[in-house]
């Protein structure tokens, strides 16, 4: 089969990427697992930051390949029968470190996966990770509407965390670059042009109409939006972060916030670490809200199988605008709307 391999993370592993057109189909070896034709992967940070940390020599076995969130056919069912053979799934694959989805066939596993429904392959393939966390990080935290700020509002997780937010009946403001600001506003979020420099001011005007009664930092690269939470948050809110990074540049302010109690000079408001979680009754609710067209999946862009590097590049500079999805086959026309 076809498989984007990597072997070394020399320069981080989109330089060192290449197609093999004869890799070993993989093999079912536990009795959730499912061998997968695959027909789409969305792209996530995670399918290239563990590989580019010190996770890489104990954590991914080389060659590698890329790719967790994805939508395919199920080729082997499981020894469960969650799936029979000629289903059509969307989720994340067995393991979100070691990835595997950027071939022809994958292993998926039945803990992380649901059927596709009436969703296409692309907009299902975009949704596990992004739309998971965002979810995860609004759903269980706050009282029905409340007042929400999402720092950066235009990425993968920024644009299911508008719509999640709404669908949910919360108010969201959102900070994102005046080239995404019409994209947040059609999504439902008023919008704070992070660009102009002035985005802790403009915070604190705002809270002086509602205070915020939870904050969703996508970007992490400002402490200051933490240190003073209080002036812009109401009592009690939660601050999410979900960026993680092993560097120096990550860990020192992220411990301080962390571990400096309040008393000692630290923050007034609780930071919250959270990893996004597979749960399936989740996926599903996402899966519905986007048939009945209350949430849209927001495509950076889609592109073939063999420009799967190009879309790496694309993903590592950052600037991604909602997801990107790497169409790697055509689903068979009888099953392309299993449920
Ligand atoms: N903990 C978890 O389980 C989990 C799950 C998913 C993602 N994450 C992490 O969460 C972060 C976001 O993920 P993602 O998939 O949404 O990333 P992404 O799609 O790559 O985010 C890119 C977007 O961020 C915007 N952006 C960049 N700098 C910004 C700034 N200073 N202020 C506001 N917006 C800014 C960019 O637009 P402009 O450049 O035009 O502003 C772009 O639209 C990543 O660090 C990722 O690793 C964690």
């Amino acid at each position: 089969m076809r498989a984007w391999q990597y072997s070394s993370n020399g320069g981080g592993i989109t330089p060192n990427l290449r197609l093999n057109t004869n890799a070993a189909v993989p093999t079912v070896k536990a009795s959730k697992e499912m061998l997968i034709r695959v027909l789409a992967v969305g792209l996530n940070p995670v399918d290239h930051r563990p590989a580019e940390s010190i996770l890489y020599p104990f954590a991914i076995s080389k060659p590698a390949t890329p790719g967790t969130d994805f939508a395919g056919e199920v080729v082997q069912g499981p020894a469960n029968d969650l799936f029979q053979k000629g289903d059509v799934v969307f989720g994340s694959a067995k393991n979100i470190f070691a990835g595997g989805m950027l071939a022809d066939y994958g292993i998926a596993n039945t803990d992380h996966a649901i059927s596709i429904g009436p969703l296409s392959p692309t907009d299902a393939a975009a949704i596990p990770i992004a739309g998971l966390t965002a979810y995860q990080s609004i759903f269980p935290r706050i009282k029905p509407n409340r007042r929400i700020f999402i720092n950066g509002g235009s990425g993968g997780t920024g644009t299911f965390g508008i719509q999640i937010a709404k669908a949910m009946g919360h108010k969201v403001t959102v900070s994102c670059s005046s080239r995404n600001a019409e994209l947040c506003r059609s999504l439902g979020a008023e919008v704070i042009d992070y660009t102009e420099g002035l985005l802790l001011h403009d915070l604190k005007e705002a809270a002086k109409v509602r205070k915020f009664d939870l904050v969703l930092d996508n970007v992490f690269t400002n402490p200051e939006l933490y240190w003073k939470a209080h002036e812009y948050t109401s009592e009690g809110a939660p601050y999410i972060v979900l960026p993680f990074n092993m560097t120096a540049s990550f860990m020192v302010p992220f411990l301080s916030m962390k571990l400096l109690p309040r008393f000692m000079g630290g923050g007034q408001r609780t930071l919250t670490q959270i990893f996004g979680q597979p749960k399936l009754e989740q996926l599903e609710q996402i899966r519905d809200w986007v048939t009945e067209k209350r949430v849209k999946v927001v495509l950076d862009q889609v592109v073939p199988f063999e420009q799967t590097k190009q879309a790496f590049e694309r993903l590592t500079s950052g600037r991604t605008v909602g997801k990107i999805v790497v169409g790697v086959a055509e689903a068979s026309a009888t099953k392309s709307k299993s449920v």
